[in-house]
């Protein structure tokens, strides 16, 4: 890969040694990939936070790199942590894994990575614009700055995404290339989705579908949301791996119809009510759950104000428990205009920084969820070895069944 004289300075360590670990592992990458050149980016997402999934290395990691005095070159901001960092005693986190996520995110403080929490951070300040080549990990992230904003980047790791933040370059290969971001199957949806969670639904199905590196171009899905597109590629990034998708007449990049059909796309998958019910069906559990999850992405304000206010005025039942997730930043806005209080008030909580997944299920003593999002189904037997499993319904059955 060609490489300015300034970036060979960097390789050499001319800017000191994690900086010269940083571009060789960026080098390395780029290498592989065949890339030409490397790009200079101006924003990341950064991923590895939360301390149930990355651990005492990283936790150690990170210290010793942010005693090293170096500072990322780029807007960044980092994924969940595992708790709440304010109100993890509400979360029945225990004070010895509070303790090392505080150093975890005090740690990425110090390295210059605003202390915001999120796999939103489309939505709380860290938004690329259309066509801007960002480093971005987080797996729902990517796909939604890639598909919904019309933005490009490759799906980076979490050691990756941090080298590039730290250099400030990524390697100009994969989605970053135009010709690299055309459809590559259609996936015809042959209903019309009801409700939110069916565009989980849609996503999980059409993940489990495809061939590794396949970009979907969705027809049928005319009326979509931002939000329902954000949780149909939160589930697609989850079981296929997606990292860009289009749907026909509503994305950036698939607007155009005429320019769709020189993509000359001939493969095509088709989902249908049946394979709806299929999916509702795979995603069930038997037995009441301890925990109804929302928030997987992180809720948006607007979705923040549609579960306020159908739980206005109901309480939730005994024995369950109706937790939201959020960004910090969507949190302030919620807690301004009264959404927090309306759920917290109808005997929900709401909570920023962290999610289902990445907190400790396990020692919070949850075993049954339910939750909006197919993500977080596929992930919450995974990251609990089994332990705790999670069916999909939308906010409305959430409401309706588990609060009165
Ligand atoms: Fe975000 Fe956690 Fe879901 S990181 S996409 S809320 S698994």
């Amino acid at each position: 890969m060609f490489l300015t004289k300034d970036e060979e300075r960097i390789l050499e360590g001319e800017s000191g040694s994690v900086l010269a670990r940083a571009m060789k592992l960026i080098v390395t990458i780029g290498d592989l990939k065949s890339a030409e050149r490397l790009v200079t980016i101006k924003r990341s997402q950064v991923a590895g936070v939360s301390y149930k999934t990355s651990g005492d290395p990283t936790l150690e990691l990170m210290e010793s790199l942010a005693d090293e005095g170096v500072k990322v070159k780029t807007h960044s901001t980092q994924n969940p942590a595992g708790m709440d960092l304010e109100r993890w005693e509400n979360m029945k986190v225990s004070p010895q894994f509070a303790i090392k996520q505080l150093r975890i995110c005090n740690a990425y403080k110090n390295l210059g990575i605003k202390p915001v929490c999120t796999c939103t951070p489309y939505l709380s300040g860290n938004r690329p614009e259309r066509d801007e080549i960002v480093g971005f990990s987080e797996s729902s992230a990517v796909a939604y700055v890639n598909s919904i904003i019309g933005a490009r980047t490759n799906r980076h790791g979490g050691l990756d995404a941090l080298s590039c933040a730290l250099v400030g370059k990524v390697p100009l290969m994969g989605l970053l290339l135009h010709e690299n971001r055309r459809g590559s199957v259609y996936v015809d949806i042959e209903f019309e989705p009801n409700e939110e969670s069916d565009y989980a639904a849609i996503g999980y199905y059409t993940g489990k579908n495809l061939k590794t590196g396949e970009i979907p171009v969705f027809t049928g899905l005319k009326n979509a949301s931002n939000d329902h597109l954000k949780l149909l590629g939160a589930a697609a990034a989850a079981t296929g791996s997606v990292g860009l998708f289009h749907v026909l007449g509503v994305t950036p990049e698939a607007k155009n119809r005429q320019l769709v059909d020189k993509w000359m796309v001939e493969e095509r998958l088709s989902m249908d009510k049946q394979d709806l019910k299929s999916i509702y069906d795979e995603l069930s559990i038997t037995e009441s759950p301890d925990l109804v999850c929302l928030g997987c992405p992180h809720f948006s304000l607007n979705e923040v104000r549609e579960i306020a206010k159908k739980m206005s005025g109901r309480k939730v039942k005994r024995g369950v428990n109706f937790w939201v997730y959020t960004s910090p930043n969507v949190y302030d806005e919620s807690l301004k205009l009264g959404y927090v209080d309306t759920i917290r008030s109808a005997g929900g909580d709401v909570f920023r920084h962290t999610c289902m997944v990445v907190s400790p299920l396990e020692e919070m003593g949850f075993e049954k969820l339910i939750s909006n999002s197919a993500k977080a189904c596929f992930y919450v037997p995974r990251m609990t070895k089994g332990e705790s499993m999670c069916g999909l319904a939308s906010q409305k059955m959430c409401v309706d069944m588990f609060t009165e």
